[in-house]
């Protein structure tokens, strides 16, 4: 069976910088898909002077020769679809014939982002701070077995009843959380979403197909395919920090089961990781700093949700999460990015082990105190900045394959001959290289 699919993953909590990571490998494949999570995400890519912040659509769409996949793992609002859909139009990028979404995929309908609203802020529930996207409870109906699927939106008679048995039951959950009386202001209409929830699946209906059927021919043919995670290894349903976490499997296996595409398929899963932590939402964060310094860094790592504008939590590399996530996803390399926001300080503090009570064990590095912003070359870097690198791969056993050094495309270090070259130069057809 050919090996030709490469899983990229978030190795921390999410905001990694994977957006601009699968921009620039998106051209190395003929396929980019998304294998789970929906709106929460936001992947960022800086063209020129355009910024994208892609929610629901792989990042490869942004190459024109480049297919993108939403798979049946993903919760979709057709809404933010659709408007993403407008948004890259209006900027020119076509999206016909290029995006292709699976029959399976599950619908996330408004009474999944009240209840979700509603679940954040009663009594006696632990507050995860969430995006509020209703992501959480699309994907428990999902697996409650009660969830409406992309292609349910094409049958008028039963996506109607659908709505109305929800609704009856969503309008009931709503009120027990709000510990209310009916509200007729706030309780939803099964008819008016019905009517909206018909229109909108018209609209996406060009894109919807079978994704996994699409996805193993390609693999068959020995296309390659990358499979675009979202989120963070720390925020696996499973292996993150319970309940601290997003609604799905973020981590490589999410991957196979989000598309359809055998594990026998999967050449290789490359991690992304910042040169330091961050963290939106609650839950634990051993290296998480704050003060003074924890202001400087979020200034200077633009450190606020694409999503929800909220300021993120930050602290330094830690070197036992980056081992724990490259055991889960088996990664072969890892990917470094914002090196420059570290340009400032004097001395940078890596956690390099955990105390018995959980507290974390800092080994403190010189800085390089040298703008590295831009820099394309490994040998150009600072000897510093060389070490802080050399010090991190040592610690974390692994391939550092790219550094990013800014938000621009070719604000990247690429690391000849690390194994991520190895990989790519693997899963590349050489029709595709030559292009
Ligand atoms: P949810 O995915 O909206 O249910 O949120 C659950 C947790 O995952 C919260 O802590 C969110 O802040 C976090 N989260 C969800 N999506 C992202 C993301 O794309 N980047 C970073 N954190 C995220």
């Amino acid at each position: 069976m050919h090996q030709s699919c490469v899983i990229v993953v978030g190795a921390q909590w999410g905001d990694e910088g994977k957006g601009k990571v699968v921009d620039l490998l998106a051209s190395h494949f003929q396929w980019i898909a998304r294998y789970q999570g929906g709106h929460n995400a936001g992947h960022t890519v800086v063209i020129g002077d355009h910024r994208f912040v892609l929610q629901l659509i792989p990042c490869g769409i942004l190459r024109p020769n480049a297919k993108a996949v939403i798979g049946n793992g993903v919760v979709i609002d057709p809404l933010a679809l659709t408007k993403e859909v407008a948004t890259l139009e209006s900027a020119g990028i076509s999206v016909a014939g290029r995006l292709f979404i699976s029959t399976r995929a599950h619908v996330i309908l408004p009474y999944h982002r009240l209840i979700e609203t509603a679940a954040e802020n009663a009594p006696g529930r632990v507050k995860i701070g969430t995006t509020s996207r209703g992501i959480g409870p699309a994907y428990e109906d999902k697996m409650g077995r009660r969830g409406l699927r992309v292609q349910d939106l094409f049958d008028p008679p039963s996506l109607r009843a659908h709505i109305q048995n929800a609704v009856g039951e969503k309008n009931a959950i709503a009120r027990a959380l709000y510990q209310s009386e009916p509200n007729a202001a706030r309780e939803f209409n099964a008819e008016i979403i019905y009517a909206d929830y018909l229109a909108l699946g018209e609209k996406i209906r060009p894109y919807v197909t079978d994704t996994a059927l699409l996805l193993n021919h390609a693999a068959d043919r020995g296309e390659a395919i990358l499979l675009e995670g979202a989120q963070g290894a720390l925020l696996d349903i499973d292996h993150g920090t319970y309940p601290f976490v997003t609604s799905s499997s973020t981590t490589a296996g999410g991957a196979c089961i989000g598309t359809g595409l055998a594990p026998t398929r999967i050449r290789a899963a490359i991690g992304v990781s910042k040169a330091y932590c961050t963290r939106v939402g609650g839950g634990p964060f051993p290296t998480e700093i704050e003060g003074p310094l924890a202001d400087a860094l979020r200034q200077r790592g633009n450190e606020f949700g694409s999503v929800t504008g909220r300021p993120r939590r930050v602290g330094w590399f830690d070197v036992p999460l980056i081992r724990y996530a490259a055991m889960l996803n088996g990664l072969d390399s890892l990917i470094l990015t914002k090196l420059d926001v570290l340009d400032e300080l004097p001395t940078i503090p890596v956690c390099v082990d955990l105390h018995p009570n959980g507290t974390p064990r800092y080994e403190e590095r010189p800085g390089w105190l040298t703008s590295t912003v831009g820099m394309t070359d490994y040998n150009q870097l600072p000897p510093r900045a060389r070490e802080y690198l050399e010090f991190l791969a040592a610690k974390i056993q692994l391939d550092i394959g790219m550094i990013s050094t800014g938000p621009e495309r070719d604000q990247t270090i690429v690391v000849a001959s690390s194994r991520l070259q190895e990989i790519l130069h693997d899963v590349t057809p050489a029709s595709h290289a030559a292009r």
